[in-house]
């Protein structure tokens, strides 16, 4: 796969038809096996009928072909009006700031008001390996702060880890970090 023009690079919701594109970016890397462990077709069209499910907004990260390299999406609690968020990208999209942009774009409209146009929520959250740098990085340029430590919190190869959990209201700053486009 050919890396991504950033410049080309949008937003827009996922579709049914994503799951093949879904499925090969759960086979590009073996940290997504975390994320949902997708590994066949019927697999990544289950995954997608999941993210695509009333309670949740799940926005697809495409490149200049209309072809999903990434994700940013949130599990709506409607009654606290707030979200667990949680993002991946395609490991031959990575480390060119994608996420950092796409994930500072949905959390922002996000937490915009409805009457605004935004999903009108009030709170965002999240929580990250803490040794998974790259999503702290990618959840403080989306402009989420560092909340707390909630310790062995995952077992993961026989080993307890720390994660660190990440919020964002819709009183905090917004982050200086550049936007994706929505297509
Ligand atoms: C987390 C993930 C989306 C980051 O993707 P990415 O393409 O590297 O992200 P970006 O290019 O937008 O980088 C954002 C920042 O993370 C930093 N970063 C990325 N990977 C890193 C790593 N392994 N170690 C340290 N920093 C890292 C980048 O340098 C950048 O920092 P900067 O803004 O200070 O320059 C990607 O690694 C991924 O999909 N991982 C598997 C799924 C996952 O862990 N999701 C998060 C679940 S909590």
């Amino acid at each position: 796969m050919q890396p991504t023009a950033d410049d080309r690079c949008a937003l827009r919701p996922v579709r049914t038809s994503d799951a093949p594109a879904v499925l090969a970016a759960f086979r590009s890397a073996a940290d997504m096996a975390r994320q949902g462990g997708v590994q066949t077709l019927e697999q990544a069209q289950e995954q997608v009928a999941w993210l695509r499910a009333p309670q949740r907004r799940a926005v697809a990260i495409v490149d200049q072909d209309d072809l999903l390299v990434g994700l940013v999406a949130i599990s709506v609690d409607e009654d606290n009006r707030s979200g667990w968020f949680f993002y991946w990208l395609h490991a031959g999209h990575r480390g060119r700031g994608l996420a950092a942009r796409a994930a500072a774009t949905v959390a922002e409209h996000a937490l915009t008001p409805s009457d605004e146009g935004g999903w009108g929520l009030e709170r965002l959250e999240l929580g990250h390996r803490v040794e998974n740098a790259g999503s702290g990085a990618v959840a403080r340029a989306a402009g989420f702060v560092h909340e707390g430590t909630e310790r062995g919190k995952f077992l993961v190869d026989g080993l307890r880890r720390d994660v660190h959990v990440m919020g964002r209201l819709r009183s905090d700053p917004a982050p200086p970090t550049a936007g994706l486009p929505w297509r």
